[in-house]
């Protein structure tokens, strides 16, 4: 595998939501790119219109993108209060990189940025890769229940 580069975004991945940049600064279609990785690889983010997607990036507190050369890889994104809550969101490695690290180094990438590690608990949901995350340190939650309300659908 040629060596990743990964890129710890500011609040909001001003360059990448605005001017689609990638590894140093230079321009990359990082957004398009981004939207094409949540669109092949990440099933519950499918169909996703660029808007969407920078309206997403702009309410991240963290931001977390790996790339090979040019092409995005992998992404990962968490919001937080930087004290009591934070969740992760949307982490996704392009299919023919999986199994090789890189989502571990998204997730800790994301763990290690201040906002999350001053948090009292950082939280996830996931669909399939509960066993991904219960070796990174998360443990299964037994004494929550998951409430959701669905407010309305973005098709
Ligand atoms: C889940 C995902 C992000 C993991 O990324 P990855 O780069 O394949 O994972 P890594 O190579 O960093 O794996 C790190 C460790 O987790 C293990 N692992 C990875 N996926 C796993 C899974 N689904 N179940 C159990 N263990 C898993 C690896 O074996 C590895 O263990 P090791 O360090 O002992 O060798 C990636 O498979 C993916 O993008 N899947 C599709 C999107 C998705 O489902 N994302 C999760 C949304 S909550």
């Amino acid at each position: 595998m040629n060596s990743t580069t990964l890129i710890r975004h500011g609040p909001g991945a001003l360059g990448l939501r605005i001017l689609g940049l990638g590894p140093g600064f230079k321009p990359c279609n990082g957004l398009k790119q981004l939207r094409l990785l949540l669109d092949t690889y990440a099933f519950w983010a499918k169909g996703r219109s660029n808007k969407q997607i920078r309206q997403l990036l702009a309410g991240s507190t963290v931001v977390i993108s790996l790339w090979t050369g040019k092409r995005m890889v992998g992404f990962g994104r968490a919001t937080s209060d930087g004290i009591y809550r934070a969740v992760l969101w949307d982490i996704v490695v392009a299919d023919d990189l999986q199994g090789l690290g890189l989502g571990r180094q998204v997730v800790e990438a994301l763990l290690s940025s201040a906002p999350l590690k001053n948090a009292e608990k950082v939280y996830l949901m996931t669909t399939k890769s509960a066993d991904f995350y219960l070796q990174l340190g998360f443990c299964d939650c037994i004494n929550q229940d998951l409430l959701i309300k669905e407010l309305r659908n973005h098709q």
